[in-house]
């Protein structure tokens, strides 16, 4: 293992669920992989920014004059991009809002799902570029998704491994920190979530 690069996305610090998760496991990584550069990203900290009528044409023009016309607006995604690509294991460590991924998560992943870098189409399928990495997701929820009622109501789950499968990242791992909005639940999620990733494959 060369790279690990860990996306994270609460603004909540020392509040947060997924946060705190994610410190446990890039300390479990840390120690099972003590040669392998640890690279934490904060969204929350970094406000990437959605693609415009420049930086959509840089990042996904076919013409090589064009995309050099264009190359200082494609810099950000190009070092996400190779940032990504450059990684064995990606943890993505988020929580749930409005049942789906914040924004700024989603800003990260319209840098880095790009033709021709992290996926491309072929004899009418889609061929992802980023295949032979490992994912761990780390997802905190107010409510509880992994049974009940509102399980149909989870687009983060889904919609995460659609997308990392888009680009060739299929082997996929998740702990929830659930419930944190329901007090009897909340008090133990972050200790059962820890608990949960001294069990993943890692
Ligand atoms: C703007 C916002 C929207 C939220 N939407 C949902 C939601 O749709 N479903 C849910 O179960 N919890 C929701 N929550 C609760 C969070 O998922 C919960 O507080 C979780 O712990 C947040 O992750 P964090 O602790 O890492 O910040 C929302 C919280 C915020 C601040």
């Amino acid at each position: 293992m060369k790279q690990i690069l860990m996306i994270e996305v609460s603004p909540r610090g020392k509040d947060s669920a997924s946060r705190a998760v994610a410190d446990t496991l890039a300390a479990r990584l840390t120690a099972l992989h003590s040669s392998a550069k640890l690279v934490r990203r904060d969204l929350a900290a970094e406000h990437l920014p959605h693609l415009d009528e420049i930086t959509l044409p840089a990042i996904s023009t076919k013409n090589p004059a064009e995309a050099e016309r264009l190359k200082d607006a494609a810099r950000q995604s190009d070092k996400l991009t190779d940032e990504l690509l450059e990684s064995d294991l990606l943890v993505i460590a988020t929580p749930m809002w409005n049942f789906g991924i914040p924004s700024a998560l989603k800003a990260w992943i319209d840098l880095v799902v790009r033709p021709g870098r992290t996926f491309q189409y072929s004899d009418g399928g889609v061929l992802g570029l980023a295949k032979g990495k490992k994912a761990i997701l780390v997802l905190a929820s107010g409510g509880v998704f992994t049974e009940g009622p509102w399980r149909s109501w989870d687009f983060v789950e889904p919609y995460i491994r659609q997308i990392l499968g888009f680009i060739g990242i299929v082997d996929v791992q998740t702990v929830r920190a659930e419930g944190m909005n329901i007090p009897l639940l909340a008090a133990n999620a972050v200790r059962k979530a820890n608990n949960a990733v001294l069990e993943l494959a890692l």
